[in-house]
């Protein structure tokens, strides 16, 4: 495995980070698998060198830390492992006033409880996992500042929002001494590719780490694929499926063809090649979707083959924020 600093951070991250929003309970999601079913997952990343897992207190509503962090306890060694978890979100039956996103109530509570759920003394990358439009910026970043101060959280990230919120954001924390944003979580792929306008330019200058979501546009950049996450995943139809989609799928698939590797291989490889990008967050549901991405960071695209990548892309619709 390689490593790479999360952003302009100390913090040496593997450059594949495992995304566990595939494991905790199928009863939140019919492909997500049960902790019995993950554990060969925790197993295989943990023996081939990856150190970085990511998570979200909404997940399987909140099995998902638990199931990830008894794997972490029992399996890894914690203090070289970074787990990252994320609030905003309500959990389905906890929908009620202060259960969801960004007040200095909320935060602090879900912080407490995804520790709890995660069996774990501090979070090393805690995330909200968007902007509250409904909260003042500098109530949430001093809430998370606090959680940093006092040693339940060791860095913050920030998912899909607006650039110049971000700006916002990062600005607000230095004005005030607080902790700021280390890392940003965007959709990012080769059917996504919107970020590049504005996101992982001010990333770049701020010395922030990318770690993009669903690298490879939840399955579909592999192929046709006859799975119950194909079937069942409403939300790859909402973020998919615009003009241009296919031309790049077929490039991808060409491509793979022409290099006898997986195009999930190719287009996690496209991800790595991206000097901005510290580590895809790659969902596996197969021990084989592991083994691939973990053989992606071997390898490399010449400028000739990622423009045959990238040529097919149209300009799409801002999309997977809310
Ligand atoms: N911050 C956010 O808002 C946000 C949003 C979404 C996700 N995330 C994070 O990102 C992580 C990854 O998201 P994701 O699961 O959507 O990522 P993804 O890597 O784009 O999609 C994973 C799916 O792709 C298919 N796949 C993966 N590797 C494959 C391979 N080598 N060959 C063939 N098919 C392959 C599998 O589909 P099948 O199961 O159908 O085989 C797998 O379930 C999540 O676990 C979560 O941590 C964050």
């Amino acid at each position: 495995m390689k490593f790479t600093n999360l952003g302009a951070t100390g913090l040496s991250v593997s450059r594949i980070c495992l995304g566990c929003m595939s494991y905790g309970t199928p009863a939140w999601r019919p492909w997500v698998l049960d902790e019995q079913a993950a554990r060969p997952f925790f197993v295989k990343a943990l023996e081939s060198g990856i150190n970085f897992f990511d998570t979200a207190d909404m997940y399987s509503n909140g099995v998902s830390e638990e199931v990830t962090g008894r794997a972490l306890r029992e399996l890894g060694k914690l203090d070289q492992l970074v787990i990252a978890t994320k609030v905003f979100f309500p959990t389905p039956g906890n929908e009620g006033p202060n259960l969801r996103g960004l007040s200095r109530k909320h935060i602090v509570q879900a912080c407490e409880a995804s520790l709890e759920r995660l069996g774990v003394e501090t979070i090393d990358l805690y995330q909200v996992h968007r902007f509250d439009p409904r909260t003042p910026i500098e109530e949430t970043l001093a809430a998370l500042d606090h959680l940093v101060q006092s040693g339940k959280v060791r860095y913050l990230g920030a998912s899909s929002t607006y650039a110049w919120k971000l700006m916002r954001a990062l600005s607000a924390s230095e004005r005030s001494g607080w902790a700021r944003f280390v890392s940003m979580q965007n959709h990012y792929n080769l059917l996504y590719r919107e970020e590049e306008r504005e996101m992982l330019p001010l990333c770049a200058d701020e010395g922030l780490g990318v770690i993009p979501w669903s690298p490879l546009a939840r399955g579909l950049l592999t192929g046709k694929r006859a799975t119950v996450r194909a079937k069942s995943d409403s939300l790859a139809d909402d973020l998919y499926g615009q003009p241009g989609d296919d031309e790049v799928i077929a490039a991808l698939h060409r491509l793979a063809e022409t290099r006898g590797l997986p195009p999930a291989q190719i287009a996690l490889a496209w991800l790595l090649g991206n000097p901005t990008v510290s580590a895809p967050i790659v969902g596996a549901t197969k021990l084989a979707h592991l083994e691939d991405a973990i053989a992606a960071v071997e390898i490399k695209l010449t400028d000739d083959e990622r423009k045959l990548l990238e040529a097919p892309y149209r300009p799409h619709a801002v999309r997977g924020w809310m």
